[in-house]
């Protein structure tokens, strides 16, 4: 069993990305379960020297979240052509760690646009030595969508598709390393 954790850089009770990953992970393919880190907004800001013996309960429970998962799925919005602060604290968190390094993830989309954001959190994450599989591109359109309009859009069966397809790639990924 192959068991991926899916992180959503958005905090929105409404959000996209969150539902697109909720959706990725109920569509999972069989052999592979997708369980999805609900701590963004519960970390405490990156400061290094609360690290080793010091470091917050939320931080540690995502440390290990991210060590015992075989791979990280993560779909994050753009804001002011950049990466959210409440992701990007997140990643600071796994920098000086084992945890990252090695660790097969593969990045969404729940907006197609968001390339600033994209290309950034591909260099940060490229640059923690996770290993970034991007075979696979995973892009459902859902800016600007209101809920009920997103679970449709999400449940049309080309998407389904896709995201199973990308999942299963992501999975081949993870197997062959
Ligand atoms: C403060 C803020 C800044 C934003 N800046 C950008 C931007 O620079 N580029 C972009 O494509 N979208 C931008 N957006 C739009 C969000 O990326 C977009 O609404 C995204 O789909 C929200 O994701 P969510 O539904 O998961 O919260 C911004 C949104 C907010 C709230």
């Amino acid at each position: 069993m192959i068991d991926i954790l899916a992180i959503s850089g958005s905090l929105r009770a409404a959000s996209t990305n969150s539902a697109l990953l909720a959706s990725v992970a109920r569509n999972a393919p069989p052999g592979c379960t997708i369980s999805i880190y609900d701590g963004l907004g519960r970390l405490p800001i990156f400061n290094p020297d609360d690290e080793g013996e010091h470091t917050p309960p939320e931080a540690s429970r995502l440390i290990e979240a991210v060590t015992s998962a075989d791979g990280i799925i993560v779909s994050c919005p753009e804001y002011a052509h950049g990466v959210p602060g409440g992701m990007k604290n997140a990643l600071d968190w796994l920098v000086s760690r084992d945890a990252a390094v090695g660790k097969p993830a593969m990045l969404v989309h729940a907006s197609p646009r968001s390339l600033y954001a994209r290309a950034a959190l591909a260099e940060i994450m490229r640059t923690m030595s996770f290993a970034l599989y991007e075979d696979a591109l995973l892009e459902i359109a859902l800016l600007g969508k209101k809920p009920p309009e997103v679970e449709a859009i999400l449940a049309g069966p080309e998407n389904v598709l896709a995201m199973r397809e990308a999942v299963q790639a992501f999975v081949g990924f993870i197997q062959a390393r």
